[in-house]
């Protein structure tokens, strides 16, 4: 993205046309039932805000997101203005992003292969210290089990060794870690794979 280049979804989260799932990641629907409607979140690389918008549909009041796209982030934020809903949305870069506060759930979809291994190791460090004990991360990115689809392969430069985010939870309880390939499809972009690690873990 430091060349100029930019990918797919900057151009369609500045039309109408949604470019990711509109429904929440399924992984999110079914833990964050483990945690209290007045919990902190925080959504890393929210996107177009699926994830973050369910949360606070689900009555969750303390919802922070960000993106580094600032199409992404006024999105989201006009969404939950025509909803109704209370979700701080900002843009920021995850490889500076500076915690002020702890969360008691950091979620990230999609989003940490973008920027590099140490670059998204270096981040989950910070950001499992900056959780609450009990808090709960869900995380999930792209591994090099596949290579990168054509659409992101200019971008996706820190793609994961498999396992290797499991490596990062060792001192927390691993409450669920898949390794799976998916087809995925947008707007524009003929049909791929992806390989992918996801994992929830909870800080004990
Ligand atoms: C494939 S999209 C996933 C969006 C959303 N999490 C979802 O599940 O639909 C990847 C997102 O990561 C964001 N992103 C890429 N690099 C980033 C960075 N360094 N800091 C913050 N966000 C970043 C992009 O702008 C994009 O919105």
């Amino acid at each position: 993205m430091e060349n100029g280049a930019q990918p797919f979804w900057e151009k369609t989260y500045r039309s109408e046309s949604q470019t990711f799932s509109v429904e929440p990641n399924a992984t999110l629907k079914e833990f964050e039932r483990l945690l209290s409607k007045q919990a902190g979140a925080l959504d890393v690389g929210c996107g177009e805000g699926q994830n973050c918008l369910y949360l606070a549909r689900q009555g969750w009041t303390d919802v922070d997101a960000f993106d580094i796209s600032v199409y992404g982030i006024e999105r989201v934020r006009r969404r939950c203005e025509a909803e109704r809903l209370k979700i701080n949305a900002f843009t920021a870069d995850l490889r500076e992003f500076q915690f002020k506060r702890s969360y008691d759930l950091i979620m990230s979809f999609g989003t940490l292969h973008f920027v590099s291994r140490e670059e998204w190791k270096e981040f989950i460090f910070r950001a499992k210290e900056n959780t609450g004990h009990g808090g709960i991360h869900i995380m999930q990115i792209f591994t090099d089990t596949l290579p990168a689809s054509p659409d992101i392969s200019e971008f996706a430069i820190g793609l994961a060794k498999d396992g290797e985010l499991k490596e990062l939870y060792e001192d927390w309880e691993i409450l669920q870690f898949k390794s799976y390939t998916f087809e995925d499809e947008h707007p524009g972009v003929p049909k791929h794979y992806h390989a992918s690690n996801k994992l929830v873990a909870r800080r004990k």
